[in-house]
């Protein structure tokens, strides 16, 4: 008899983003021609930068011809990104990562919620409150966690990220192996100090655990002189692996390219307490599961690194966090309390009600999407997250439409 992975019946029947989406279709097939704006998934919205569109054609040609036609390439992703990727991100802000430390890939969803695969079941995770769900659904999904009691699995060690710690999760209090952090936060936009990020590098040392460092939004950090990647504190090569995305940074969330960083120092342990290196082991399964990024969409991800895809890309960013200062100053002129915006695509408001309800009431009576707080987690429950992705026009009429439906 075929039986299944028991441990997914534990999750909620649906993956957050997907129940939303459900949610605003019913609402539409209800509700036809009435006119929805979305500040819930934090989808791009603006075409791909010019340069990467000139080169992403140009790679095509070169697929259309037998003498420039490329079949595999590299499971690890072809070295001509990998370079500018090391040179750019990392090596230019003193932050020491080689190009072969660099796994490219199509997401930094599936590798937050891969990279599990290869450590212990029996390990002991901390995971923030609120923070992206894939995170728990991944270890759930892997058998880590009992099942969960009001909102939270059994298991996991849950760092609570709340205005009173500014929604910087403390060092665990308890034996734990695994971290995931995630700065600038999603869903709250907040970001981590140089110091805060020492004291957590600094731990992980102390107890040889592993850091997971989800820095997919790092291109929305305004101020130059802020943390940007976790290798920029010393000693975290030996102790944190790193996520990145071309998603929010170019807009690639249609065209998909992403990497993880595995420093070739970073170890974790077997039983006998012998270190074996993530580098290896994570190379062992991306090749084995996974075939790369097309060569075109790699060719297209170069291109962010040209000047000119440098100052389109930046130009793009600086749209969506016009869009930011925009919601942040309706959220002002309404009373809410709210973090994030500032260097972040996300505002997480404080609603001082059910999340859900909130959700519910904006759609249906401004036809404004925003993402419950309570699908982040049990710290979220009276929060929501609006998204900078969108218009200017659309956000501006967003802000009208939800001060006009809070006055009701
Ligand atoms: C979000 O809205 O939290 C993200 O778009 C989800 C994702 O990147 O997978």
């Amino acid at each position: 008899m075929i039986k299944i992975n028991e441990h997914y019946l534990k999750l909620q029947a649906s993956y957050l983003f997907s129940t939303i989406a459900k949610k605003i279709n019913d609402f539409c097939e209800k509700n036809p021609g009435r006119d929805i704006i979305r500040l819930g998934i934090g989808d791009a919205t603006r075409a791909l930068a010019p340069a990467c569109i000139a080169a992403f054609h140009q790679a095509v040609d070169e697929m259309a011809r037998d003498e420039t036609f490329r079949g595999y390439g590299p499971e690890q992703g072809y070295l001509f990104l990998r370079e500018k990727i090391a040179e750019n991100d990392f090596q230019s802000r003193g932050a020491a990562v080689d190009a072969d430390e660099i796994f490219i890939s199509d997401g930094a969803k599936c590798d937050t919620g891969n990279f599990q695969e290869i450590l212990s079941t029996d390990i002991t995770v901390a995971i923030p409150d609120p923070v992206y769900p894939v995170y728990v659904d991944t270890n759930v999904m892997a058998g880590r966690t009992g099942i969960a009691r009001d909102g939270r699995f059994e298991n996991i060690v849950y760092m609570a990220c709340t205005e009173k710690n500014g929604y910087i999760p403390g060092l665990p209090e308890e034996p734990v192996d695994l971290v995931y952090l995630c700065f600038p936060n999603n869903p709250t936009g907040a970001t981590i100090t140089r110091e805060a990020l020492v004291q957590w590098v600094d731990w992980a040392t102390e107890n040889k655990a592993l850091i997971l460092y989800d820095a997919a939004y790092e291109a929305f950090i305004r101020d130059d002189a802020m943390v940007k990647s976790i290798y920029e504190i010393p000693g975290a090569r030996k102790v944190a692996v790193e996520f990145r995305s071309f998603s929010k940074t170019a807009g690639f969330t249609g065209t998909r390219c992403a990497f993880t960083v595995v420093p070739k120092e970073c170890m974790a342990y077997d039983a006998t307490g012998t270190p074996h290196s993530l580098h290896s082991l994570w190379n062992r399964r991306h090749s084995t599961k996974f075939n790369g990024v097309s060569y075109p969409v790699q060719r297209a991800a170069e291109a962010v690194y040209s000047e000119q895809g440098k100052k389109e890309t930046r130009e793009i960013i600086a749209g969506y966090m016009k869009n930011a200062d925009r919601i942040r100053r309706e959220m002002d002129d309404l009373g809410y309390d709210y973090i994030g915006g500032q260097h972040s695509p996300y505002v997480w408001v404080d609603a001082k009600t059910d999340s859900w309800d909130l959700f519910d009431m904006l759609l249906t009576k401004a036809g404004v999407v925003c993402t419950p707080g309570a699908g982040f987690g049990s710290c979220g429950t009276r929060h929501i997250r609006l998204s900078a992705f969108n218009s200017f026009e659309n956000v501006e009429t967003a802000m009208t439409r939800i001060r006009e439906a809070l006055k009701e």
